[in-house]
């Protein structure tokens, strides 16, 4: 296996993924859940066959599989392979503190804000996520940031979580149960957050998908980032829709053209479009100029990931220039 733009090429040993062998070698591959379900460990095929253990379109788009994406911890090389993959992005500096939950707070029907306080102060980038786990839980569950960084990392660590029917964490944190549980968290995760360029910015969000990107929003005003922005998000009714205030306050602050486009899809509200928030896209896009340049952040459901990729590559977007994270969870093959 060669690793393309580098010195890198290695043997991988028979039924081992990718991912395995570059770690045997000691090689900091990026990677999270290992099982297939968040996207971490996306490398592009360039030459060479692969199998896949589970398939990589529960995680990767159409579009990323045509391209010749794949999941390194689920590719079994078939043949000599050559691999693109950022090892820069993966050297991980995450870490393991404990904190207990310090606030909690209804959001919408179904969405909290909720916050940990850790024993010492956590590093991440603007749209990155914690791996959290409890007292007798199943494993970890994975939450984004809700809000920008600071200097020096934070104490108190925040999200929005939805509540999920039947979910083992998600149940047992809405009925209150988990208030005195000491937590394991790790972080930071991921590899989504705001890229480089002059170009407009298009952010598209479901339910708490709108987390990661108020963090990467409130990091962006922080740092006085001077680009066009247009900010959509779905929801079903009136009241999915929450943090109008805070979104406000992002637009009042913005260095440039900033605008918020709520999306109900199940009933008609003055001031709100209606139909699915990806159908948004294409209007959006024009708004903001057109493509040139033009960078896509989305986080939220696999659903609304997988119509969102689809919608912007239609229009001509780059699928190197489209970056999401997937809200996966035990029902969507993996955790
Ligand atoms: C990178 C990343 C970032 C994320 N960020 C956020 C965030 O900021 N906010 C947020 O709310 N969520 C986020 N998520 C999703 C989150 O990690 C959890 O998956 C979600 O909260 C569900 O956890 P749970 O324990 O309640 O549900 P789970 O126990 O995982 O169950 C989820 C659903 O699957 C069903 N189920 C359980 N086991 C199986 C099985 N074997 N087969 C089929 N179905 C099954 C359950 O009945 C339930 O309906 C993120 C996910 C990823 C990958
Ligand atoms: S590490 Fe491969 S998909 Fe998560």
């Amino acid at each position: 296996m060669r690793i393309s733009g580098t010195e890198i090429d290695f043997e991988v040993g028979k039924n081992q993924t990718v991912l395995e062998a570059a770690l045997a070698q000691g090689f900091e591959f990026p990677h999270d859940c290992t099982v297939g379900t968040c996207g971490s460990c996306r490398s592009k095929l360039l030459s060479g066959k692969v199998d896949a253990i589970t398939p990589f379109g529960y995680t990767l788009s159409r579009e990323e599989l045509t391209a010749g994406y794949i999941l390194s911890c689920q590719a079994v090389p078939q043949s000599d392979i050559e691999i693109a993959v950022d090892l820069e992005a993966a050297a991980s500096h995450a870490e393991t503190v404990s904190g207990r939950i310090v606030e909690t707070r209804d959001l919408t029907h179904d969405i909290k804000l909720v916050s940990w306080e850790v024993e010492r102060s956590v590093s991440y980038k603007a749209g990155q996520y914690m791996n959290v786990r409890w007292p007798g839980g199943p494993g970890p569950r994975s939450y984004s940031f809700s809000t920008e960084p600071g200097e020096g990392g934070r104490t108190r660590l925040s999200t929005f979580i939805r509540k999920v029917p039947g979910g083992a964490f998600t149940e047992a944190l809405f009925k209150g149960e988990l208030d005195d549980a000491a937590f394991e968290i790790e972080a930071p995760h991921g590899h989504f957050w705001l890229h480089d360029g002059d170009g407009p910015i298009l952010l598209v969000g479901g339910g708490s998908g709108l987390s990661p990107l108020m963090s990467l929003l409130e990091d962006a005003v922080s740092r006085s980032v001077q680009r066009d922005a247009i900010l959509l998000f779905g929801g079903r009714e009136e009241r999915d829709l929450y943090y109008l205030d805070e979104i406000a306050e992002i637009g009042r602050r913005w260095k440039g053209k900033f605008e918020f486009w709520p999306v109900l899809s199940q009933t008609e509200a003055p001031g709100r479009r209606f139909g699915m928030v990806t159908a948004e896209i294409p209007a959006a896009i024009a708004e903001l100029g057109g493509v040139d340049g033009l960078q896509a952040y989305m986080c939220g459901p696999p659903v609304m990931i997988d119509a969102g990729v689809a919608a912007l590559t239609s229009q001509g977007v780059p699928i190197d220039d489209i970056h999401y994270d997937k809200f996966t969870d035990a029902s969507t093959g993996g955790n």
